[in-house]
């Protein structure tokens, strides 16, 4: 048996487990970061690319935000397309110069990997499925696993559960001590990415008697696109032209006249949920970004959620390491799960408004469509409607 010490084990080398270790070096907090795939497989991840502000400060302070905000393309509006019209919501007009900014999580967790390269932070890659974690419920919680024929164990005063929706830490919390809250939506979003230059300049849902469809893009010369489909449908049953012909029919007449096709670089089907475990917190284990919460894509909260999460989480850590204070760590639950569960709320919202929906007992076909519309309509003549929306898109305090 080999023991290592250290005062954080972070499991998971994700986009949590990575932003949490550089904002804990910043703080001169010991860390090691144990990931059960390769650094590699990592990077190979396809995921969202819209950054919230608050994302964008907290990727800043951790000092990994000179590339973001070279290649990063600053986003002040996004649009909604609903009955074939495209609407622009103006989101820096209305949260005080607050935007977003597209930039891909494979960029940021590149950027991560490299930044923790360069400065000889331990990162232990190709853990496998041996991951263990022990005696959480105690000060001297412990991280264990098997690799290359050797039992290794890490001795540290916390452990961050950054391992994702299918990850160790959450499912070794005894079922008597967590709460689990969870809807699965009836459709799935099949995505594309390709090299081709976006169709619209910013960021557009369109809801249609079809179905919805999502235009984004990773640069100016990479789309990335998304269409509703069912939740059995097969990837392998969508050729690529049968998914643009499914696109065009889903974006405004104007704009499927001057859609740029190309090949399909990857194509996948995701589905759609809301997840979220109370409390984050168990001893000296502290849950965070998927492992903690899963929000469906619409509204690209995933990613900014984990960075709020370990943002808060790497602040309470540095009270309790520097300045022998609790409150942080025993704050960070509660504070992280308020934040939560308002985008929690919105995600859910704005996948109601934008989706199509099968019918319900007792409602006539097209009343959900009419309902939608009708929301959509009185959003874009509000302006008490517009601020809320935007105030929610471009993020809530962390
Ligand atoms: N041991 C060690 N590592 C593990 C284990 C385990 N038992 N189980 C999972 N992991 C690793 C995964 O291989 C992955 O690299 O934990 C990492 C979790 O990363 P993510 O699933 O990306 O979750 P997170 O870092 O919280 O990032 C959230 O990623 O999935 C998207 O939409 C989500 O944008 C959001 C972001
Ligand atoms: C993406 O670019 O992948 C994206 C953008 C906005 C969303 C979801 C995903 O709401």
């Amino acid at each position: 048996m080999k023991t290592l010490s250290t005062q954080v084990v972070i499991v998971g080398a994700g986009p949590s487990g990575l932003l949490l270790g550089a904002l804990l070096h910043k703080t001169g907090i010991d860390h090691i970061i144990v990931e059960r795939q390769s650094a590699d497989y990592v990077l190979g991840r396809i995921r969202a690319g819209v950054l919230e502000q608050g994302t964008v400060d907290v990727l800043g302070r951790a000092g990994v935000a000179e590339r973001l905000h070279k290649e990063g393309l600053r986003h002040d509006a996004f649009a909604l397309i609903f009955k074939g019209e495209f609407h622009r919501i103006h989101i820096a007009q209305r949260q005080h110069g607050k935007h977003m900014t597209v930039y891909g999580q494979t960029e940021v967790t590149r950027d991560l990997m490299d930044h923790r390269a360069a400065l000889g932070l331990q990162t232990i890659y190709s853990a496998g499925d041996t991951v263990a974690v022990r005696d959480f419920d105690t000060q001297q919680p412990r991280v264990s696993f098997r690799q290359n024929g050797e039992e290794i164990e890490i001795k540290a005063r916390f452990i961050a559960g950054c391992d994702g929706y299918h990850g160790v830490c959450r499912a070794s919390v005894p079922a008597g001590s967590i709460q689990n809250f969870e809807k699965a939506y009836p459709f799935g979003w099949l995505g594309v990415l390709s090299d081709t230059p976006p169709v619209y300049h910013e960021v557009t849902y369109s809801n249609t008697e079809r179905g919805f469809a999502l235009s984004s893009m990773r640069s100016l010369t990479r789309s990335r696109y998304y269409i509703q489909c069912g939740i059995d449908e097969k990837v392998e049953n969508w050729s690529d032209a049968r998914f643009w012909t499914e696109f065009k029919a889903r974006i405004d007449p104007e704009a499927a006249k001057r859609l740029i096709t190309g090949p399909a670089l990857e194509k996948s089907i995701a589905p759609l949920r809301s997840f979220v475990a109370e409390p984050m917190r168990f001893g000296s284990m502290f849950l965070a970004g998927d492992a903690a919460h899963i929000v469906p894509p619409t509204g690209a909260k995933g990613l900014n959620l984990a960075a709020g999460d370990v943002n808060v989480l790497s602040q309470a850590m540095a009270e309790y390491f520097t300045e022998q204070s609790s409150g942080g760590i025993d704050n960070y639950s509660a504070r992280c799960l308020r934040r939560v569960w308002n985008a929690e709320r919105f995600s859910w919202w704005f996948t109601s408004l934008m989706h199509k929906f099968p019918d319900s007992p007792g409602q006539s076909t097209g009343f959900q469509q009419k309902m939608q519309e009708a929301e959509l309509d009185y959003l874009m003549h509000s302006e008490a409607a517009l601020q809320s929306i935007t105030e929610n898109y471009v993020g809530l305090p962390h």
